[in-house]
């Protein structure tokens, strides 16, 4: 059997591939997306597909390949309805990433909260004069509420990290309350815009679906607190970035921090990096040797498995 690899990975994954008898493996080896024609050219004629989350896997790519593995936990680059009626499976790598993110999702938070790009900036263009008072503060969690819209596995992992900084009051919502995943935290499911409300910072860890499309708009801004810090480290479409934009821009609320933008690279001429009070990342929540290794190694399993008609390590039950 022959399989397609869209992208140069960490070579334990490759290996994986590889080492498995009665593979042959061609991989678009390269730091940089494959471009479409190539990917096509690719996929035609092989029963497997590993693939990043930056590929776009829709039904010209569906008519080419067999199986599939994506090497992320995200999965709305994958046209699923397609997949789906063809009944094509599907592997993903859930919580092998799960603490790299969360990780990151607590860094992220705080260097918006305490401003901290914006300090180092100051040291290193002497705005750094004296102590000051009132100079580049911020907001701290002690005492506060944090609302987390997808209490899932990353959002369960950012609260457990949070937990110990001090947090007040855990709130959370999604599709419904889910009392066993709220309980260690004793978090209130709540609806979005009592989240909104009544967050002082909210982080956003669920998955880009229909539903969840846009939902952090002007009228979830505007219920924010002026003094509240907004965190996404789940995808750039769950926020209307022009929203975001008026709303740090115009002091309605304090602070973001983006891991995820829309789209992605965010252009550098972009109007949300000319704002000091938006720390944005290059969508490096998983972004860490060990998690990323582990990541192409599940993923480089879940193929195998799924062309060998067994079990996948994760499958992605539609
Ligand atoms: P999970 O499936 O465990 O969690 C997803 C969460 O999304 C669930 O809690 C679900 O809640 C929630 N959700 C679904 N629909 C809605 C809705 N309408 N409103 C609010 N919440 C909703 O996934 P993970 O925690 O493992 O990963 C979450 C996402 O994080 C991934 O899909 C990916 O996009 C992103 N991610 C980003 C990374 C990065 O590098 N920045 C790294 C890894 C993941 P419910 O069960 O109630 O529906
Ligand atoms: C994912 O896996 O969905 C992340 O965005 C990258 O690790």
């Amino acid at each position: 059997m022959a399989v397609f690899v869209t992208r140069r990975i960490p070579a334990e994954g490759l290996r994986v591939l590889s080492q498995a008898g009665g593979f042959r493996v061609q991989q678009w080896d390269s730091e940089e997306p494959v471009p479409r024609a190539e990917l096509l050219a690719g996929v035609a004629g092989k029963q497997g597909l590993l693939c990043l989350l930056s590929d776009r896997i829709d039904r010209e790519v569906l008519d080419a390949a067999g199986g599939l593995s994506t090497m992320s936990v995200g999965f709305d680059h994958l046209a699923l309805d397609e997949i789906k009626k063809r009944g094509v499976r599907v592997g993903y790598t859930p919580d092998v990433l799960t603490d790299a993110t969360a990780e990151l999702s607590v860094a992220l938070l705080l260097s918006a909260c305490r401003r901290l790009p914006e300090a180092v900036e100051q040291v290193k263009n002497g705005g750094w004069t004296t102590w000051k008072p009132l100079w580049m503060c911020g907001y701290g969690l002690s005492d506060s509420t944090v609302g987390i819209i997808g209490l899932g596995r990353i959002g369960q992992a950012v609260a457990r990290r949070l937990k110990p900084f001090g947090v007040k009051k855990f709130l959370y919502t999604g599709s419904g309350p889910k009392p066993e995943s709220g309980a260690e935290f004793e978090a209130e499911f709540v609806s979005l815009t009592r989240l909104a409300e009544e967050s002082d910072f909210v982080v956003v860890t669920c998955a880009l679906t229909p539903a969840t499309q846009g939902m952090c708009n002007k009228d979830f801004f505007t219920r924010m607190k002026k003094t509240s810090v907004f965190v996404n480290t789940s995808r750039g479409s769950v926020v209307n970035q022009e929203d975001l934009y008026n709303a740090l821009a115009h002091g309605q609320i304090a602070a973001a921090g983006l891991d995820v933008t829309t789209p992605e690279p965010l252009p550098t001429d972009h109007p949300l990096l000319s704002l000091k009070n938006c720390v944005i990342l290059p969508h490096i929540g998983s972004a860490t040797y060990a998690t990323r290794s582990t990541m192409a190694v599940l993923a480089a399993k879940n193929l195998l498995a799924g062309l060998r008609g067994e079990a996948m390590p994760h499958e992605l039950l539609l």
